[in-house]
């Protein structure tokens, strides 16, 4: 295999080869987009924020024994990650009612649910994303059951512990989607990223929205809130090394 090159570009990040058929190295970029790639936008330092900020997160799973593809950081925007066969699920967890669950319901933006959501989405944009239960997972052959439960199990994980993360920071993690993938082995790891593209943050005092809702919603200046949330993660968590 030819080193570092493209084998797959996406919305925010592009894959690379590495000399190991098993590492691939993740860039991110400055882009950005939102509701399906219909709105597109980018900044400069984007992508340097969004790696740093999943370093420090998949580094904060890992110390709480949630593996992820994640190996390595390679400054400023690159990361080394395990090759992984993505399942094709957007898994969101949400701790309050915001976004798509406050249209769909009608219900008030920023209000707990009585416990955490874990919801499974088709990842698909020329579709939407659409929702898609567990029985229909099952029957497309996209999880088994018991992997179902299991990527509920791991999400439920991630969210408590990030949870208590964003805590330390004063800031209330109100929901997020993360993604799985399967190692040749066939075990089931964290994948993707996990950075303000992909999830709610919002100010505990305040409720100010420090996340892509700034960029979807035009808020505010979207770098400003992106780094707001590196500098806290920083100063809670210590630095990058
Ligand atoms: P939603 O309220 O729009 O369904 O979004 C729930 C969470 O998932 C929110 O933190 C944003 C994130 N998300 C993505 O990362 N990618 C997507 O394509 C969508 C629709 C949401
Ligand atoms: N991630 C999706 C997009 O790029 C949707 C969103 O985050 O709003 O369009």
């Amino acid at each position: 295999v030819a080193v570092e090159t493209l084998v797959y570009e996406g919305k925010a990040k592009r894959l690379y080869s590495t000399d190991s058929d098993q590492v691939l190295l993740m860039e991110y970029k400055n882009s950005l987009t939102a509701f399906n790639a219909l709105k597109k936008g980018e900044f400069e330092g984007k992508g340097q924020i969004n790696c740093e900020i999943s370093t420090l997160l998949f580094r904060e799973l890992k110390k709480n024994h949630v593996s992820s593809h994640w190996l390595e950081t390679v400054p400023p925007n690159k990361m080394r990650v395990l090759r992984t066969k993505i399942i094709p699920l957007e898994v969101v967890v949400r701790n309050r009612i915001a976004g798509s669950l406050a249209k769909k319901f009608k219900l008030h933006d920023g209000d707990l649910l009585q416990k955490p959501l874990v919801e499974f989405y088709f990842k698909d944009d020329a579709l939407a994303d659409p929702f898609v239960s567990n029985e229909q997972i099952e029957c497309f052959g996209w999880a088994t059951r018991e992997e179902i439960r299991q990527l509920q199990t791991m999400a439920l994980q991630i969210n408590q512990i990030l949870i208590q993360v964003f805590h330390q920071c004063r800031l209330n993690l109100v929901d997020f989607k993360v993604e799985f993938g399967r190692l040749t082995s066939g075990e089931i790891v964290l994948s993707d990223e996990i950075s303000p593209d992909s999830m709610r943050v919002w100010d505990a005092a305040t409720g100010e929205r420090y996340d892509k809702d700034r960029f979807r919603l035009d808020l505010g200046d979207v770098k400003t809130g992106y780094n707001e949330i590196l500098q806290r993660l920083k100063l809670a968590l210590g630095g990058l090394q």
